[in-house]
């Protein structure tokens, strides 16, 4: 077998939500630059175009069925990957749900799901990630977040509340492992062209416009003018998986276009 190059070669990594969109860019980069890879979503099927894009690179890859707001599910996915491969490198909590709602009367039983898989989901793989990793002496772990983490936005409280949990709690552990080598950052993705953006219908109706007139007011907000691609968050994912990016932990980065600068 030859020997895999890149900036993550001979990294053990897990990528959640890799069948498409953020996760999927994300998946074939990091095999890309030498990783070897678990592959996680809801169902196996679906992650079939993003396993075969990423062992084009020569990367083993591995897939797991994994409802991520499920903390039994999320610890067998772990110690899978431990077993797999022999130990984890670096953890990407990319899997992600989103919901609009007005807030007053948002049902808990949506904003529910979407703390589960958002915040939950993020929350149970650090833990049992952490164990691991601070017994191997260190290991990255990046968190999808949002600008949606750090700001406001109408009609969608229960993603925002979602994603400022992730920023807190990639802040909090990261502080209580700066000492165990271990990074951990997240990134703060404005907006990307993935199939999340297409479920922006029950936003639009809220607010009494079309989808086209709404993604027209968003991108109207983004100096660039135009929305991101899923491989430009990729590229940020193998930064902060890799040895570059060593000396920072606890930070939220945001890619977002140019909207709201600093
Ligand atoms: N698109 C944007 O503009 C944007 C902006 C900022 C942040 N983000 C964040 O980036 C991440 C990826 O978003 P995306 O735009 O790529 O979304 P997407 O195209 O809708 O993909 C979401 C991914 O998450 C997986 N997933 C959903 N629920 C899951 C669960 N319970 N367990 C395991 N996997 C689950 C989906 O897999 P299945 O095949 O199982 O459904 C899919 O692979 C999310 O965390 C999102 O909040 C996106």
């Amino acid at each position: 077998m030859t020997e895999r190059t890149g900036r993550l070669a001979g990294r053990r990594a897990i990528v959640t939500g890799a069948s498409r969109g953020i996760g999927a860019a994300i998946a074939t980069r990091y095999a890309a630059e030498g990783a070897d890879l678990l592959l996680v979503a809801t169902g196996v099927p679906q992650l079939a175009e993003t396993v075969a894009a990423a062992r084009e690179s020569g990367a083993r890859v591995e897939t797991m069925a994994v409802d991520v707001s499920d903390r039994g599910q999320v610890e067998k996915m772990i110690a899978n990957a431990i077993s797999l491969f022999g130990g984890l490198d670096v953890l990407v909590n990319n899997a992600g749900v989103y919901k609009a709602g007005r807030f007053i009367d948002h049902r808990p039983e949506d904003f529910d799901r979407v703390m589960q898989v958002n915040t939950y989901g993020t929350f149970h793989a650090m833990q049992f990630a952490l164990r691991h990793m601070k017994d191997a002496g260190g290991g990255k772990i990046v968190n999808i977040a949002s600008t949606a983490g750090k700001w406001e936005s109408m009609n969608q409280s229960a993603y925002n509340t979602s994603k400022h949990a992730v920023i807190g709690m990639t802040r909090c552990a990261a502080l209580e492992h700066a000492k165990d080598g271990i990074t951990i950052n997240a990134i703060c993705p404005g907006f990307v062209e993935t199939d999340m953006i297409d479920q922006f219908d029950d936003h639009a109706a809220l607010a009494g416009i079309s989808v086209d007139k709404l993604k027209e007011m968003l991108l109207g907000r983004v100096p660039m003018g135009r929305m991101l691609q899923p491989v430009e968050i990729a590229h940020l994912a193998v930064y902060l998986g890799c040895s570059e990016s060593d000396g920072m932990t606890g930070q939220a980065m945001t890619i977002s276009g140019g909207m709201r600068m600093g």
